[in-house]
């Protein structure tokens, strides 16, 4: 009997804010998919636990301890796994934080953490590969974005400005490098229950980290420029941003 096909051409991927969450889930499948992972974020324990459950699954696994929102640190990370990794295929920037709040009491410290995470750590992580992947002809970069990217929600300032950033930062380095052989694809995720919602009730359609995991991985094996899960949500998200201000802002303010 033939083994059965893997369905993708992906040897090697760097994952952030894979210690837990989507990140630590969409490590899993790839892995399953026989990917072989490089896991960065900051908590090392938890980072050694799952490549250690990676390995016990008979794939491999590196580890990458790493701030993001230090650019010299994700750059050195994302330059050595590729080394040892004999090359990066895919790099997926996940690592994210978010902070809800009223504006009327957000302070600098708040809009400090998520742009040094979601904005300078993303786009140290994304960039860092891209030279050595355009020499070679071949890489894929994946931002992950969220439904928030849409539209500026209540509460969510800094946190939908930084995805917003995020989702057109992958839009033209996606128009810029497809020439190179280098693909992008951005993932805008609505409500999943991880650490980042911990302690909110029930969500509007929230999945689970690992069927999240599931729809980032189809898409990066189907190449997709841009997936919004789920369809629901994302049709909403989309419907919205045709709506004039003026009614967006009589709207907004119910959403939280
Ligand atoms: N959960 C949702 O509903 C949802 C919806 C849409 C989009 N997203 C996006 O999905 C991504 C993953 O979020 P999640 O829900 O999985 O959140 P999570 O469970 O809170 O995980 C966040 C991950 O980011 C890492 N991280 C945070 N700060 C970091 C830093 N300075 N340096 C390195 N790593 C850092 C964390 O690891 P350490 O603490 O170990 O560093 C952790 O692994 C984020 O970009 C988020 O914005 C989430």
């Amino acid at each position: 009997m033939m083994p059965a096909m893997p369905g993708h051409d992906l040897r090697t991927a760097f994952i952030t804010g894979a210690s837990g969450g989507i990140g630590a889930a969409l490590a899993r499948v790839m892995a399953r998919a026989g990917i072989q992972v490089a896991l960065a974020a900051r908590r090392e324990p938890e980072l050694s636990a799952l490549a250690a459950t990676i390995a016990a699954e008979g794939s491999t696994a590196r580890v990458y301890p790493v701030d993001v929102g230090d650019p010299a640190a994700i750059t050195a990370a994302v330059l050595r796994a590729d080394d040892e990794c004999g090359g990066l295929d895919v790099v997926v920037a996940n690592a994210g934080v978010a902070v809800q709040r009223w504006s009327g009491k957000i302070d600098w410290h708040d809009c400090e953490t998520m742009l040094d995470v979601n904005v300078v750590g993303a786009t140290a992580t994304l960039v860092a590969p891209i030279a050595r992947m355009v020499e070679r002809g071949r890489g894929h970069l994946v931002g992950v974005s969220s439904l928030a990217a849409y539209r500026g929600l209540p509460k969510l300032a800094v946190y939908s400005a930084s995805k917003a950033y995020l989702s057109a930062l992958c839009e033209s380095l996606r128009v810029d490098l497809a020439k190179a052989g280098v693909a992008v694809t951005e993932v805008r995720p609505g409500y999943v229950r991880t650490g980042m919602n911990a302690g909110a009730g029930k969500l509007p359609l929230e999945l689970t980290a690992e069927a999240a995991a599931q729809e980032i991985f189809d898409a990066i094996v189907a190449r997709k420029a841009v997936h919004a899960f789920p369809l629901a949500m994302a049709a909403a998200m989309r419907s919205v941003t045709s709506l004039p201000n003026a009614l967006w802002d009589k709207i907004a303010p119910k959403m939280t």
